[in-house]
């Protein structure tokens, strides 16, 4: 392995334009929950006719997994009036439009009505949070979402009272201690907040992930007695919602099985067509969605590398990151951690940890990026 050589960090006004450009170029992202429900009559059809709804939905829908980063779960017996959610990320709304229209456009599609929509977006929080040392969190992390293989997702939207509001920062940021302090009691749920203050009917809508249902349903039961809980005006639909592959979660809805038999453990290599070469000249790049995560594909003179594109220090993007060519480098906007580009190990600075690398082949003229995914 490369040895690691720590070298000097920026000067500090160096670091203060790096964090003023990062800042900048830190795009905050839309995020879109989209519950869907079957109408009855669908599950009438001939069996083959469901078949086949189902194979040019999931065609349809796949074709988006390059453009935003999105999610499929079922609600198939934990909720009554919703029954897939499609969980969607992106920094453009624009794609979740087209989506919708696509979804629309298919035979299933006229038999799938909207049971609850949610849109919003990432943003810092207010509030100063702090880690179990007493450090400040960083809260450049919440911009982006990034979500694991958990298990089970509980999604609701959310709104405080208008006293709240009128509260002093001190004391909303007093009652916010308690609440996170809670939140700390339980470390397998992890929680998303997005905002969504007029741009739909609600504050916030908050996701958390855990493979643990009862860690989520203790700890929602012990948030109900801190002093924030008060200033709470709604906090309902709450949606239980399980993490499955999009084929798995269309079978989940009846009809005849079209998904895949995959076993468990089972490796597949997986590749998305990114585009063709001649848009990704030598010094450019580009961020793409594969298998659920968003990857940095770099063009470093000539030669394609594909990163995750979240660094491993605080989920940093390091697509917007400064590349070093002669060493095939790419130093993290936020924090200036580097990586090898083509190893994808951390060189310096705050991160230890490495990020995955992408296989990428050029197809007749086109770029494709590759992983292999276990099952
Ligand atoms: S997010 Fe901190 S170094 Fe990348």
């Amino acid at each position: 392995m490369r040895p690691r050589i720590p070298t000097q960090p920026p000067r500090p006004e160096v670091q203060a334009k790096m964090q003023e450009r990062a800042q900048k170029l830190t795009k905050r992202q839309y995020v879109r929950f989209a519950f869907y429900k079957v109408d009855p009559l669908w599950r009438r059809l001939p069996a083959q006719e469901q078949a086949e709804q189902k194979r040019e939905l999931l065609d349809v829908i796949r074709t988006f997994n390059r453009r935003m980063l999105l999610r499929p779960y079922s609600l198939m017996g934990t909720r009554a009036d919703a029954e897939l959610l499609l969980w969607q990320i992106s920094e453009d709304p624009q794609p979740f439009r087209e989506l919708a229209t696509a979804i629309a456009c298919t035979r299933m599609g006229s038999y799938l009505t909207m049971a609850y929509s949610y849109f919003s977006q990432t943003k810092r929080s207010l509030y100063e949070i702090r880690t179990p040392d007493g450090d400040a969190e960083d809260d450049e992390e919440r911009l982006i979402l990034d979500p694991t293989e958990a298990k089970y997702l509980f999604v609701y939207p959310f709104i405080k009272t208008r006293e709240w509001y009128q509260l002093s920062q001190h004391a909303r940021q007093g009652m916010m201690d308690e609440h996170i302090e809670v939140g700390r009691k339980y470390p397998s749920v992890r929680l998303n907040t997005t905002y969504s203050f007029g741009i739909d009917d609600y504050e916030f809508i908050v996701a958390f992930e855990t493979d643990e249902p009862s860690d989520f349903l203790d700890l929602v039961q012990e948030l109900r007695e801190s002093s924030v809980s008060m200033y709470t005006l709604q906090d309902t639909p709450l949606f239980t919602c399980i993490n499955m592959r999009l084929d798995d979660a269309l079978d989940a809805l009846g009809g005849p099985p079209v998904a895949e038999v995959i076993q468990p453990g089972e490796e597949r290599e997986v590749w998305v067509e990114v585009c063709p070469l001649d848009e990704l000249g030598p010094g450019e790049t580009r961020t793409v969605f594969v298998e659920g995560k968003m990857v940095g594909l770099f063009n470093v003179n000539g030669e394609l590398l594909a990163i995750n594109n979240r660094c491993s220090h605080a989920r940093g993007p390091l697509s917007e990151g400064q590349v070093d060519a002669s060493e095939c480098s790419v130093t993290c906007p936020w924090h200036y951690g580097k990586f090898d580009l083509r190893t994808g190990q951390a060189m310096d600075g705050v991160v230890n940890k490495p990020v995955d690398t992408y296989q990428v082949e050029i197809r007749d003229g086109v770029i494709h990026v590759g992983t292999l995914v276990t099952y």
